[in-house]
């Protein structure tokens, strides 16, 4: 399939997180509207199989990029790289994000840390530097994953929430920094969606995975690219998160950690669902069960 957009012929998107879920749409929804992609992920088979994709499915360049963003100086790499094939980033998208599932008392205190640095410091890092360059071109566009997770403290998924908290409130920030500029800055906060988040969080027992209804990643990532070609600062992906958004802020910050513990403590329905229905997420699961021998959590360290 051709590419749609021919306004967007050379323009490229770096997409981070772009091998699953929400990321992999995005990707995507980018490449059928003629931006060249730069994708990141940490499993090079995985990001090659996107890669071939989507190269074949809409005539766009893809480059690969294997990194692994709990590594601190892989935001670095990736921009100098990026420098050095001599390529402007005219939209970048932070979606690698990861979550761990139980109580503060029993989680590893390094993969608490390792999500803080994926969540937080990737994200910041890849914005401070490819914002500069944007701002001197007065051209560009950041969408950055947030989520409904962070506008609610989250007993039992504490860590998470609160980076996505921190992602929230930078991003609106930087926005209104930016607002005499044509550089523009989109958070988007999808409620529970279909992808292998839950796995790599071993969340997969819970109320919300195993009970509720998952938004489509596609549905999403629609969301998203739509806030963000718009220009909008904020988007909130659904009516379901959007009433879940509406109800914590009138619950209060103690209600609202009540309620969402609720759907976060371990399901006792049998036959609730067991995986993620998303062909890409799915496939992404397939990869780290063979490297882990495990149905649920990340790739080792
Ligand atoms: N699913 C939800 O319910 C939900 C709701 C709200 C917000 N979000 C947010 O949406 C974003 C995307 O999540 P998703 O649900 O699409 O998850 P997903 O299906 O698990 O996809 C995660 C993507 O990030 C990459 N990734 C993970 N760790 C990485 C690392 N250390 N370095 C580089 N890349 C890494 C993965 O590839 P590799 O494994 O190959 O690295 C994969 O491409 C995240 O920021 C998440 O917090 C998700």
């Amino acid at each position: 399939m051709e590419a749609l957009n021919k306004d967007h012929r050379n323009q490229y998107a770096l997409i981070t997180g772009a091998t699953s879920g929400i990321g992999y749409e995005l990707a995507k929804l980018f490449a059928s509207d003629g931006f060249n992609l730069i994708l990141v992920a940490r499993n090079e088979d995985r990001l090659q199989q996107v890669t071939n994709e989507l190269k074949a499915a809409y005539s766009v360049e893809v480059t690969p990029k294997v990194k692994d963003l709990f590594k601190p100086g892989a935001a670095k790499e990736i921009y100098n790289e990026v420098k050095a094939m001599g390529i402007t980033i005219n939209v970048l998208v932070n979606d690698a994000g990861q979550g761990q599932w139980g109580p503060f008392l029993e989680t590893d205190l390094e993969r608490d840390i390792d999500i803080i640095q994926l969540n937080i410091i990737a994200l910041l890092s890849l914005t401070k530097y490819f914002v500069r360059d944007m701002v001197v071109r007065n051209e560009g566009k950041i969408l950055q994953l947030g989520s409904e997770a962070g506008t609610t403290p989250m007993p039992l998924l504490s860590v998470y929430a609160a980076t996505k908290a921190f992602v929230l409130s930078f991003s609106a920030a930087l926005a209104n920094e930016l607002q005499d500029t044509d550089v523009t800055v989109t958070v988007l906060l999808p409620g529970a969606t279909d992808t292998d988040f839950f796995h790599k969080a071993q969340q997969e027992d819970t109320v919300t995975y195993r009970e509720s209804k998952l938004a489509p990643p596609a549905e999403v990532a629609r969301d998203g690219y739509e806030a963000l070609m718009k220009g909008e600062s904020k988007i909130i992906s659904g009516a379901k998160t959007k009433m879940h958004v509406f109800m914590s802020d009138l619950a209060g910050t103690k209600g609202a950690a009540r309620n969402a513990r609720k759907l976060n403590e371990i399901s006792d329905k049998e036959n609730g669902r067991t995986e993620a229905t998303h062909g890409a997420s799915r496939a992404e699961r397939e990869m780290v069960t063979e490297q882990t021998s495990s149905r649920d959590g990340d790739y080792k360290r």
